[in-house]
């Protein structure tokens, strides 16, 4: 896969040390990579090549992994088990994972500033980046998941799936549209794109959390041990997969209205990951 390339290549450009080396380790290991081949698919359906894009999908995907390593931690879901793996506080420590976040959070900006897009263009998607990834973004998503304990609210569950699942998700729609040199009304249209998806995408989260044992899923499976409140806590299981796949319907009718844009293989893809059993 192309990604795996861009990562590998950027990664080894870091000094030698601990923290590089946990890095690397979350990094690299197995994820499914869903959110730069969003962006590449976007890109390809508006004409353009991907290696425009290479950059920007490096940056989501050390975001993202930033989110998984943190998210993992013994202050948030406390789970031993990651992409296969140990998680990074587990096969290091707990200081090291967090500088590893750190490290990827940081260094996915510094990567992103180097594309040689058309510089207003550059600017446009790290404003994306960093809006969707902030305080405004994935970590108020993350916020409202560790402070959600007292509601049984499915209006609050969906607010914080937009925001720790969505905002994310949106962000390399969004980047793909601004570099294929999209107006502020097409990128907004992709932005809901990207919120729907997470939705879809964080209900299947939870859905297989139930279904799956922690060697099928990669991960450990710990929401009833967390008490989450999910889709399948509120709603119940049959509830959950009715309203995953309707929001997946939503999605893939919303592409292929998009205007000229060719959505096949970006729909193709999203039915892909409709399909995960991981
Ligand atoms: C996991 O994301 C976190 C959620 C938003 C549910 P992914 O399911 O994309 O994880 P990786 O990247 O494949 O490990
Ligand atoms: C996490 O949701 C979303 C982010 C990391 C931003 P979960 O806590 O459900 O993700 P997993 O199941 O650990 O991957
Ligand atoms: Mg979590
Ligand atoms: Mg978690
Ligand atoms: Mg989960």
């Amino acid at each position: 896969m192309r990604i795996e390339k861009v990562l590998e290549e950027k990664i080894d450009e870091l000094a030698d040390s601990k923290v590089k080396e946990a890095m690397r380790y979350s990094l690299i290991a197995p994820g499914k990579r869903v959110r730069p081949n969003l962006l590449y698919e976007v890109v390809k359906g508006y004409g353009l090549l991907e290696s425009v894009a290479d950059e920007f999908a490096c940056a989501i995907e050390m975001i993202h992994t930033y989110s998984l390593i943190h998210d993992d931690l013994p202050a948030m879901d406390n789970d031993d088990l990651r992409r296969g793996r140990l998680t990074c506080h587990k096969q290091f420590d707990e200081a090291t994972a967090i500088l590893a976040g750190d490290g990827l959070l940081t260094y996915a900006f510094d990567v992103a500033s180097s594309s040689t897009a058309d510089p207003s263009i550059v600017v446009k998607c790290i404003q994306v980046l960093a809006q969707c990834a902030g305080s405004n973004g994935m970590v108020l998503g993350q916020d409202l998941d560790m402070n959600e304990s007292n509601t049984s609210d499915w209006d609050y569950v969906r607010k914080v799936h937009k925001y720790k699942t969505g905002c994310l998700l949106s962000a390399p729609l969004m980047m793909g549209a601004l570099l294929a040199g999209k107006n502020d009304e097409t990128v907004r249209q992709w932005h809901e794109i990207g919120i729907s998806l997470g939705l879809a995408f964080q209900i299947q989260d939870d859905i297989l959390d139930v279904e799956l044992s922690s060697e099928e899923f990669g991960k450990s499976n710990s929401d009833e041990k967390n008490d989450k409140k999910t889709s399948v806590s509120l709603l119940g299981l049959e509830q959950s997969k009715e309203l995953m796949i309707s929001e997946y319907e939503k999605v893939k009718q919303s592409i292929s209205e998009m205007h000229d844009f060719n959505g096949e293989k970006l729909i193709s893809f999203i039915e892909s990951i409709e399909k995960r059993r991981k």
